[in-house]
């Protein structure tokens, strides 16, 4: 298996373009189900999600044509070509997404809503648990059924049907959903229920749904297929139900996905970390108010081109960080709180502040296998239940750790490049399924940075 070798201490130097994002471009795929006609996205980010939604979509009758997006990496660290992604639909009768392709990827489950929705009946592999924690999808399919959706578990298979309208046609009926859970709203889970109602009799009101950017990106390209959208972006969402979509892209050049908040985020970290001077474009900064919240009270502040407080401006920032960092605290919250997806990161980042932080977790509360890790390489951290506490230190100390789910790996890989010495990453597959080429882009910024091949680990 791979894994990385960080040699630490390196500030890094440079500009880097932030990817489109990974978690918008999953379900915007899965939205290409939706239609007959064509379908095309620009920005989607070459990660091994990504290919393995692709094998998935194409298992489900869809003919999948992407950019060679990765291709060499370009001056900036990034990949050549615009990330296009051409989907049609070849074979409408398939319905069966398999345990082999989603059990890779929890993302697949966002087959279900759209499948139901044009196909009238879909057998989705349940998607299990992960390394973060349970995951259940009982809010999904609360949702599908409150739209009519007769739904079994059979085989470790969700099994779903549309009811059948007056005319014979399975077609589900919009109603008022209410897709709140114990730890607030589900994103996938408003991914599944806002792309079924779209093609639904009537009307459908969903309350409690996911404010996240992925989910308003989604909501712009059903519009842009003919759906009937209200309120995206807040809580209450409102699908007025229509006949038939169309495709999107042949005249508009295609739908661009929105740049990775997570990752735009992790490069701040890294910049910051290693008390370097990076800029970064392509910069979402509308998307991480509570992000960049944080970091200011860090003592970290960015430096923008222009107006960066226009909704939906791609934004140039360079990143200024002091000589000693402050400690905060910080809650993980659905958006526009502070992401779960940067706890990790942001937690490696404060094991080097000066003083006491605390960062409690509200979305997954066992996402916390960095913290042994980090422990491994120095850093002083208690975990009570749902909180760390982090007693910043004076350095960490590189050491052979063990990455384990996506964001953790990014937390120890910007752990490896502040500590003294070698760190030897583990199982990057992880880092794989989320940042593109990462260690390239790392080595352009200066980053003493190797993928090597490990055995056995
Ligand atoms: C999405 O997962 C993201 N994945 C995750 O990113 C992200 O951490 C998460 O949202 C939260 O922001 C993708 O977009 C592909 P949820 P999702 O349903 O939609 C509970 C990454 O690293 N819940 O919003 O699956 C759940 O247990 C990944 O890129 C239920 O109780 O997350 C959690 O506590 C990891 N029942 C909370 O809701 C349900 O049916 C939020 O989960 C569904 C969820």
């Amino acid at each position: 298996m791979d894994a990385f070798q960080i040699t630490g201490g390196r500030p890094l130097r440079g500009t880097v373009r932030i990817n489109g994002s990974k978690n918008a471009a999953l379900p915007l795929m899965a939205a290409a189900l939706l239609t007959q006609e064509p379908v095309t996205l620009t920005g989607v980010p070459d990660l091994s999600d990504i290919r393995n939604m692709v094998r998935l979509l194409e298992s489900l009758g869809l003919k999948v044509e992407r950019d060679p997006g990765g291709g060499e990496a370009s001056g900036d660290g990034n990949a050549s070509g615009d990330g296009r992604c051409a989907m049609s639909t070849t074979d409408p009768t398939q319905t069966t997404a398999h345990y082999d392709i989603v059990r890779t990827m929890r993302a697949g489950i966002c087959v279900l809503g759209p499948l139901l929705a044009a196909r009238g009946h879909a057998k989705v592999s349940m998607p299990g648990g992960c390394a973060i924690g349970t995951r259940p999808v009982d809010l999904h399919l609360r949702g599908l059924k409150a739209l009519g959706a007769q739904i079994t578990l059979d085989a470790g298979y969700i099994v779903a049907e549309a009811p059948t309208d007056a005319h014979g046609n399975r077609r589900l009926r919009g109603r008022h959903v209410f897709l709140g859970g114990t730890n607030g709203s589900t994103v996938l889970g408003t991914a599944n229920v806002m792309s079924a109602a779209v093609l639904a009799e009537g009307t459908t009101v969903i309350e409690c749904a996911a404010c996240e950017p992925e989910i308003e990106d989604l909501g712009r390209l059903l519009i842009t297929m003919g759906a009937n959208i209200e309120g995206l972006g807040s809580p209450k969402v409102t699908v007025h139900g229509v006949k038939e979509l169309h495709g999107t892209g042949d005249t508009t050049g295609g739908h661009e996905v929105i740049p990775d908040r997570i990752e735009a985020g992790t490069y701040v970290i890294a910049a910051a970390i290693t008390a370097g001077d990076v800029t970064l474009t392509n910069f979402p900064t509308d998307m991480l108010g509570a992000f960049l919240d944080r970091l200011e009270e860090v003592g970290i502040n960015l430096e923008a081109e222009g107006d960066t407080t226009n909704p939906g401006s791609r934004d140039t920032v360079r990143i200024i960080t002091p000589r000693r960092l402050n400690a905060c605290h910080a809650v993980t919250q659905p958006h526009p709180g502070f992401p779960t997806d940067l706890q990790a990161q942001l937690m490696a980042l404060l094991t080097l502040a000066d003083g006491n932080s605390m960062v409690t977790e509200k979305i997954f509360p066992d996402r916390f296998l960095h913290v042994p890790e980090l422990q491994r390489m120095g850093a002083d951290i208690k975990r009570i239940g749902p909180t760390a506490l982090i007693q910043g230190t004076r350095e960490l100390v590189g050491a052979p750790v063990m990455a384990s789910d996506l964001r953790a790996s990014a937390g120890l890989v910007l752990a490896g490049l502040a500590a003294k010495g070698e760190t030897t990453i583990n199982r990057v597959y992880h880092l794989d399924r989320g940042y593109e080429r990462m260690e390239l882009t790392l080595q352009q910024l200066g980053a003493e940075i190797a993928r090597v091949k490990m055995d056995g680990v």
